[in-house]
């Protein structure tokens, strides 16, 4: 359901400069980027694999014939929405010309669709060489991006072309390439999901139907917008977000206390979770009798956005609302006014509708009013349109 716009496959050719690399890879992950990293055979004489896994937090593939039974060259060329390799040597540039498969690099390279962006590195010689020129050209011709190699100083003694790039001249070319919003880049977002769960006895609980989806879907689009976000998840079904933050609790106290803890740094708060608003105000240790279900006395628990919303400076902040009936959307705007809110999304749940879905509809409400009617969007969809309204008030470049 959640396909990364922002996976780039890295690989590793045998030159010296690939030691330059771990800054690239650095430089990507700090836009927002995810990296896999296959280096070549030759090229772990100059950086080995350790240093890869421990930089990019990920496995390293080195060939063929590890993990077999997962088919990693396929998995891989699958995932990847770029295949950037840097170093790229002159042997590389031939084989991939030819359309060799004799590596797991190569193999990831014909099995995919991705753009292929190539970061030549060698000696002057090599790289003016006609073989060499003559491949550069075939692969051009089938729509390779080609980041040209800078001059100046090699390896040896000799200056020249043939220099890897600055590292920003490739980011550029890889940006361009896989051309996905950074709007929100380097953004702090906070977001809460899934409905929290109160304690009756050791076995029973107050709780409601939130899936957890939504907020998912938040965090989701905020992380391929380039946001740094936390997500706040109440009993919601393990998600794996890779980049996100996540942590997880069960109560409204719990969700009280890590929201607290995360709001001060956040520039975009989106509490979608479904907050009980109440608790029992002695869970019992020891399971109930029946008998005892008339007498279980209920407390308000912390209406968390309330807080959020006296408490707010920089803070662009979001509330769902979940209404039936017909004065839903008059409750609503009083919420909104309420609770000090930049934005709310008015969902009408009239007989469980929007719960579990991929689907919702709405209302969009600000300080004006009813600013977009939406209807029967997928979650994202909603998470994106809510996200276009923060970035536009918080005067964020549009990317
Ligand atoms: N919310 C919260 N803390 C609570 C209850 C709700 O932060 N204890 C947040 C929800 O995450 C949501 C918004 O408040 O963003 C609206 O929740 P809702 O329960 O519909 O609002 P209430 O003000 O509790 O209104 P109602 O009178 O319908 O209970």
């Amino acid at each position: 359901m959640f396909p990364r716009s922002r996976e780039v496959l890295l690989g590793i050719g045998g030159g010296i400069s690939a030691y330059k690399s771990a800054d690239l890879l650095r430089r990507l992950q700090e836009l927002g980027f995810s990296i896999t990293v296959v280096p070549t055979r030759s090229s772990q004489n100059f950086v080995g694999s350790a240093t890869w896994a421990a930089l990019s937090g990920r496995p390293v593939y080195e060939n063929m014939w590890s993990d077999v039974h997962s088919v990693p060259h396929i998995a891989l060329a699958k995932k990847a929405s770029a295949i950037v390799i840097a170093p790229t040597t002159a042997d590389l540039i031939s084989r991939l010309a030819q359309g060799r498969a004799d590596d797991l690099l190569t193999t990831i390279v014909l099995a995919s669709t991705a753009p292929l962006i190539l970061v030549p590195a060698m000696h002057p010689e090599m790289w003016l060489n006609k073989a060499t020129q003559e491949n550069v050209e075939v692969l051009r011709s089938r729509g390779v991006v080609i980041v040209e190699p800078d001059e100046g100083r090699m390896t040896g003694d000799d200056t020249g072309i043939g220099r890897y790039p600055e590292t920003s001249k490739i980011i550029s070319h890889i940006a361009e390439t896989v051309n996905s919003p950074s709007d929100l880049l380097g953004v702090s977002l906070l977001v809460t999901a899934g409905g929290t769960r109160e304690p009756i006895d050791p076995v029973r609980y107050i709780g409601n139907h939130s899936s957890g989806k939504q907020g998912i879907a938040v965090a989701y689009a905020a992380r391929e917008r380039g946001a740094r976000v936390t997500l706040i998840v109440a009993n919601a079904p393990e998600t794996q977000l890779e980049g996100v933050r996540t942590i997880h609790v069960k109560t409204a106290e719990e969700m009280h206390h890590a929201v607290t803890s995360n709001f001060k740094s956040s520039e975009i708060v989106v509490m979608t979770a479904a907050v009980a608003d109440a608790r029992p105000s002695l869970p019992s240790i020891e399971k109930m009798e029946k008998e005892s279900y008339r007498n279980i006395e209920l407390i308000p628990t912390v209406d968390i956005l309330k807080e959020l919303g006296a408490l707010k400076k920089q803070q662009f902040l979001i509330g769902f609302a979940a209404q039936t009936g017909e004065d839903g959307l008059k409750k609503a705007q009083e919420k909104y006014s309420k609770k000090n809110l930049d934005l709310l999304f008015v969902n009408d749940v009239s007989g469980g509708a929007i719960f579990g879905e991929d689907e919702t509809s709405g209302q969009i409400v600000d300080a004006s009013g009813v600013i977009e009617d939406v209807s029967r969007v997928d979650k994202v969809t909603l998470a994106n349109k809510l996200l276009d309204f923060a970035s536009h008030k918080l005067g964020l470049p549009n990317d």
